[in-house]
């Protein structure tokens, strides 16, 4: 199997965890965009949903789904994401796709997160990947030396030629060469550095159910 149809196969595998009359919130990236063509094909099951970013919210208005503000939101009952990478425990690095600040919004108002992810994001250590950083534009280069003393190697994310803009109007650093031995502590560091906007661990919440993609079929693991 590609890595595109083990994706596809965790797509059509959350459908389970869609209730009917549900609004759910979804998540970005190429798993996502899998899982919101699939839910396009039984769009009149669920009310609606709240999307991760400009980019999701449009596909998913292509299938004819309607996107709620999250502020016309209480609860959502399950958020449907991929990952960058996923540990045995259910922390993860996200925000590869650069939506990682609305994914961590929009999660943390879920009552549950299922994590889509082919077997490739399954690692034992988080950090080969390297870990996304929302920054205030002031404060990059003042975050960027602070994550250099926490051991990591920090890059400006580039989009033609410029520094690669959010959906926030945020940039990037992505945090490269660390091994991220302790998730929950290592995501509260960070965050606690002045100009970061969000971190792309998502450990202290991090993922109730993964479906995994493997050559054997669908693996639930439950955290
Ligand atoms: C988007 O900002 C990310 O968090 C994605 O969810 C994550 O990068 C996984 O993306 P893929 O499904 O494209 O690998």
């Amino acid at each position: 199997m590609t890595q595109d149809e083990l994706k596809q196969a965790v797509a059509r595998a959350a459908l389970d965890y869609v209730a009917e009359g549900d609004i759910i919130g979804v998540g970005t990236g190429s798993t996502a965009n899998f899982f919101i063509d699939e839910l396009g094909k039984q769009s009149h099951r669920i009310k609606g949903a709240v999307a991760s970013s400009e980019a999701t919210a449009t596909r998913l208005k292509s299938h004819g789904i309607t996107v709620f503000d999250l502020n016309e939101v209480e609860r959502l009952s399950v958020y449907i994401d991929g990952a960058d990478e996923i540990n045995s425990r259910g922390a993860m690095i996200k925000g590869g796709g650069g939506a990682l600040t609305r994914e961590k919004i929009v999660a943390s108002v879920a009552d549950r997160f299922i994590c889509i992810a082919d077997a490739s994001k399954l690692v034992d250590v988080l950090g080969k990947f390297p870990l996304p950083v929302e920054v205030i534009p002031m404060a990059v280069a003042a975050v960027g030396r602070r994550l250099a003393a926490l051991g990591a190697v920090p890059t400006l994310r580039m989009k033609d030629g410029s520094p690669y803009l959010t959906d926030n109007g945020c940039q990037i650093i992505d945090a490269s060469g660390l091994q991220i031995t302790d998730p929950s502590t290592f995501e509260v560091k960070v965050n606690d550095i002045p100009g970061v906007v969000s971190v792309g661990l998502f450990a202290r919440k991090g993922a109730d159910v993964c479906l995994l993609g493997t050559a054997g079929g669908v693996k639930t693991l439950m955290f």
